[in-house]
C-alpha cells in the first residue's frame, strides 16, 4: 500500500516534492521515530538555519552530541543552546566552508575533542544569483557544495574511519535533475554564470561525490547518501527562488525537509538491511526522498555517458586537484 502510494506521488513533481508528498507518504508509511543515537558524534553544517538546523535540533533529539556550523557565530550559537537546552551535548563552531583555511581550523578544534566522528551532514548551502569567487579562488556556488564538503570530508576522514557505523549524508536537491554531470561545466565564469544552473549542476555533482565516498570508504564501513528534501519554506528558498515562497501550504516545514536526512544519519537506511525492509538494494548509497531511494535521472540525457564510476573518478581527481587535498595524508583514500 505504501509503496503504491508513494509510486502515484514519485509520478508527479508537486505530489512529490511539495507538503502533502510529505505527510502522505509518512502516513501510508507509518513513519515512526528515527533510531537513537545516544553517544554518538555528529558534525552538521548549515546549522544556523532552515534544514540543516532541523537537522542538528534532531539528532540532539536522538541523544547525540551535535556540533552545529554556521557562518554567524550567534545564530550558530543559538541553535547549540537550544539543543543543549533540550538536555543534548552540543558545540557550536564557525566555518565558512568555502574557506579552507576556516575548514582547517575547525577540524583542529574537532580533532582535539574527538578522536572518532560518527557522522558529517553536509546541509550548507545557497543558491547565489550572482557570480562571485570565493577567498581561495573557487566560484562560489561549486565552493560551497562540492569544493568545501569535498574538504571538510577530507579531513575528517581518519575520525570518520574510526567509528562503527561511519555516516555522511549530503542535502542535495531535486534541481538536480535537471543537468547531467559535466565536469567541464561545473565551475562557471561569470560570463556564463546562471545561478539556477550553476546550483543544479553542483547538486547533481554532489550527488555524484556522495556515491564517491560510499565506493571509495565501503572498507570503513562508511555509508554516504545524498537526499533531496522537497520544497521546503527556509531564508535560503525565499532569497534564492522568491518565486516558490509563493507556494505557501505546498511547502514543507524544516522539520519535514530535514526528516530524510535525519533519519539517513541515524541508521535508518542501514536498519532496512537488517529488518529486510522495503527491498532497497544498497543501503549504504544512493539518493533518497522521503525516506524511500530514488532514481538519479529522470532526463535521458542527464544519464552517465561513461558510466557513474568514471564520473566519481574524475570528479574526485578534481576535487583533490583544487582543494589541494589527497596528498600525504598517511591514509589511503
Ligand atoms: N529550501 C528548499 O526548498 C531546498 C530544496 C532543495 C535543497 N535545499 C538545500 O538544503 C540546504 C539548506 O538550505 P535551506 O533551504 O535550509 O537554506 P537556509 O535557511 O538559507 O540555510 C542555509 C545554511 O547554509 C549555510 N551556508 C551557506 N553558505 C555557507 C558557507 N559558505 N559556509 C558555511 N555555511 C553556509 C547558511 O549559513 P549562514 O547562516 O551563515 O548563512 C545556513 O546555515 C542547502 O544545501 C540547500 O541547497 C533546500
Amino acid at each position: 500500500m505504501a509503496r503504491a502510494v508513494d509510486g502515484l506521488l514519485e509520478a508527479t513533481v508537486v505530489g512529490s516534492f511539495s507538503r502533502a508528498g510529505y505527510l502522505v507518504r509518512r502516513a501510508a508509511g507509518g513513519w515512526g521515530d528515527p533510531p537513537r543515537v545516544d553517544g554518538k558524534v555528529f558534525v552538521v553544517t548549515g546549522a544556523s538555519s532552515g534544514i540543516g538546523r532541523a537537522i542538528a535540533v534532531a539528532l540532539g533529539r536522538l541523544g547525540a552530541e551535535v556540533w552545529a556550523l554556521g557562518r554567524d557565530a550567534a545564530r550558530t550559537g543559538a541553535v547549540a543552546d537550544a539543543i543543549g537546552g533540550g538536555g543534548a551535548r552540543a558545540r557550536a563552531s564557525v566555518l565558512d566552508v568555502t574557506d579552507g583555511s576556516s575548514v582547517d581550523t575547525f577540524v583542529e578544534r574537532f580533532a582535539s575533542a574527538h578522536d572518532e566522528l560518527d557522522g558529517v551532514v553536509h546541509a550548507a548551502g545557497a543558491l547565489l544569483r550572482d557570480h562571485a569567487v570565493s577567498r581561495d579562488g573557487i566560484e562560489m556556488t561549486v565552493a560551497t557544495h562540492v569544493l568545501g564538503p569535498f574538504r571538510l570530508t577530507w579531513q575528517l576522514a581518519p575520525l570518520l574511519h574510526r567509528a562503527a557505523t561511519p555516516t555522511i549524508v549530503t542535502v542535495s536537491s531535486g534541481g538536480m535533475y535537471t543537468e547531467r554531470f559535466d565536469l567541464a561545466r561545473l565551475e562557471v565564469s561569470s560570463e556564463h554564470y546562471d545561478g539556477v544552473r550553476a546550483y543544479a549542476r553542483a547538486k547533481r555533482a554532489q550527488v555524484v561525490l556522495a556515491g564517491e565516498w560510499a565506493r571509495r570508504w565501503t572498507p570503513w564501513n562508511v555509508a554516504s547518501y545524498a537526499m533531496h528534501p522537497g520544497w521546503v519554506a527556509t531564508p535560503g528558498l525565499s532569497a534564492g527562488l522568491p518565486s516558490f515562497a509563493h507556494l505557501g501550504p505546498l511547502l514543507r516545514r524544516p522539520e519535514e525537509g530535514a526528516d530524510t536526512a535525519v533519519w539517513l544519519a541515524a541508521g535508518g537506511a542501514r536498519a532496512l538491511a537488517v529488518s529486510g525492509g522495503d527491498g532497497t538494494p544498497s543501503v549504504k548509497a544512493g539518493f533518497w526522498h522521503d525516506r524511500r531511494r530514488r532514481g538519479e535521472h529522470y532526463l535521458p540525457w542527464t544519464r552517465p555517458r561513461d558510466g557513474s564510476e568514471e564520473q566519481g573518478h574524475l570528479l574526485w581527481d578534481w576535487c583533490t586537484v583544487r582543494t589541494g587535498m589527497g596528498l600525504d595524508m598517511g591514509w589511503d583514500a
